[in-house]
């Protein structure tokens, strides 16, 4: 595609004729019923602290571009998390190429959004350009709508070039913009900086926040019901994962929604692969299925949830010995999850309970207190990854935070992570007996940190082995 006028090599010639033509007859089409977004004060708030940060500095946050998926077609837009966050724009309301500045002055930043707004119906580019025109793409908002609905100063992307051309003092999020990048001088260490201070921004949720991911846990649960009332029918065809993965993705789409991440629907020993999003696998009667699956509420917050379900609505003795194992060691996780308590916490507690266990299971060749010395870990053999990270518009969020403010920060009210203790034994692995090998189990719940302890968002979803199978068995008759 020609990135300036959006057209490709298959596009029509478009004679003078008809060109002049589609200029006429069109009756004005404001969109009606725009109202100021509920999140506006919120980001205001979030610009302001970002402004003290950088007196002086123009900031700038691209939304990005979009990515080629193959040729001249690409995946879905989705703009960079931080200028979500400090534009508050999001879902279908976002576009590529959009870039926010925050522009010094004398009581601080003036916001600036640059956009590619609605093309009049007197330019070629409504029906033209594959890129923008709303004969290709749907109706954008026109500055004066942008203004309205976000709170922001808006003007058009082809001015941004100019605007930045003074060579101001400035840092930009890079990666994301390409035209942008190569106008603003490379500062990577101050830049790296930048990326920390926006990612540490987003570490403790504002109340907006909270209820958007309570939203989008919610919807999730619902998500998951959907997945369980198809189990009958993911058994009766090959690739049976795919239908557990589509009903949840046709979960979020009824209810206008996304999903955060690629749905894992790990049936039988698939459940080991700790990242499995092929989803190709048969579903099988007396198998487990761990299902880790998010949906994307149109804020962009997510849910990031697992369960792990027996495909018949019964697990075998061994699969209900791994289940209360991961249960009993997610409980003692989130009884960790408090004001005070390190990062880490959490995890070694979920740890020790998981160490013991498989001692007493007798595959842990010491004992679980030396294993859970910090030169040994061999029960990590059976559960490899962390207990938990942070949650938000990104289901790994805050990724680019200090050490001192993630793993090694003490937690404050208002942080929303991930529990999810796991443990993964390999169909090859001979070190536990036959009815064990293959059975891999999760169980992940969204919590956020409280002035006393934490509340389980997705506490309405049953993990307790003897709950999931009363559960299922309601969701399976009905
Ligand atoms: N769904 C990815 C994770 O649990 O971290
Ligand atoms: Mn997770
Ligand atoms: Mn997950």
């Amino acid at each position: 595609m020609n990135e300036k006028s959006g057209t490709r090599t298959h596009d029509l010639p478009t004679p003078q004729l008809i060109a002049e033509f589609m200029k006429t007859g069109w009756a004005p089409s404001p969109l009606e019923g725009i109202t100021p977004s509920t999140v506006i004060p919120f980001c205001e708030s979030r610009r302001e602290i970002l402004s003290k940060k950088y007196p002086g500095i123009r900031l700038i946050l691209p939304a990005g571009s979009a990515k080629v998926r193959s040729n001249d077609t690409d995946y879905r837009f989705r703009p960079h998390t931080a200028f979500a966050y400090f534009t508050g724009i999001t879902g279908s309301d976002a576009l590529p190429d959009s870039v926010l500045i925050l522009e010094p002055n004398d009581a601080g930043h003036e916001a600036l959004l640059f956009v590619h707004p609605r093309s009049a119906r007197d330019t070629d580019d409504f029906y033209r350009d594959a890129k923008h025109g709303e004969f290709w793409v749907g109706r954008r908002m026109t500055v004066e709508e942008t203004e309205l609905r976000y709170g922001i100063p808006v003007r058009h992307i082809d001015s941004v070039s100019e605007f930045l051309s003074d060579e101001k003092e400035a840092l930009i999020v890079r990666g994301e913009d390409r035209s942008l990048d190569k106008q603003i001088e490379k500062r990577k260490k101050k830049e790296a900086e930048f990326l920390t201070t926006v990612s540490e921004m987003r570490l403790i949720k504002d109340n907006f926040e909270i209820a958007e991911m309570q939203k989008a846990v919610d919807a999730t649960n619902r998500g998951f019901a959907d997945m369980v009332r198809v189990l009958p029918a993911a058994i009766q065809v090959p690739r049976g994962e795919r239908i557990i993965e589509g009903a949840f993705f046709g979960r979020a789409r009824l209810e206008g929604n996304d999903i955060g991440y690629d749905t894992i629907a790990a049936s039988g020993s698939h459940a080991c692969i700790l990242h499995w999003i092929k989803n190709d696998g048969d579903v099988l009667p007396g198998d487990l299925i761990l299902i880790d699956a998010g949906i994307e509420v149109e804020s962009f917050y997510t849910a990031d949830i697992t369960r792990t379900l027996p495909v018949n609505g019964k697990f075998s003795p061994a699969q209900r010995i791994i289940c209360k194992l991961v249960y009993e060691a997610q409980r003692a996780g989130i009884a960790a999850v408090k004001p005070g308590a390190s990062f880490r916490d959490f995890h070694n507690a979920a740890q020790k309970v998981l160490a013991e266990g498989l001692a007493e299971l007798g595959v842990l060749p010491i004992s679980a207190e030396e294993s859970l010395k910090p030169d040994a870990g061999l029960h990590r053999r059976w559960t490899v990854h962390g207990t938990g990270h942070m949650l938000g518009m990104d289901v790994h969020d805050c990724a680019h935070a200090r050490e001192d403010q993630y793993p090694k920060a003490i937690l404050k009210p208002g942080m929303v992570l991930t529990v999810e203790p796991g443990i993964y034994i390999h169909p090859d692995d001979e070190l536990f007996p036959i009815e064990y090998r293959g059975i891999g189990v999760r169980i992940e719940d969204d919590v956020v940190v409280t002035e006393t302890g934490c509340r389980v968002l997705s506490s309405n979803l049953p993990s307790h082995p003897d709950e999931v199978e009363v559960w299922m068995s309601n969701l399976l008759r009905g």
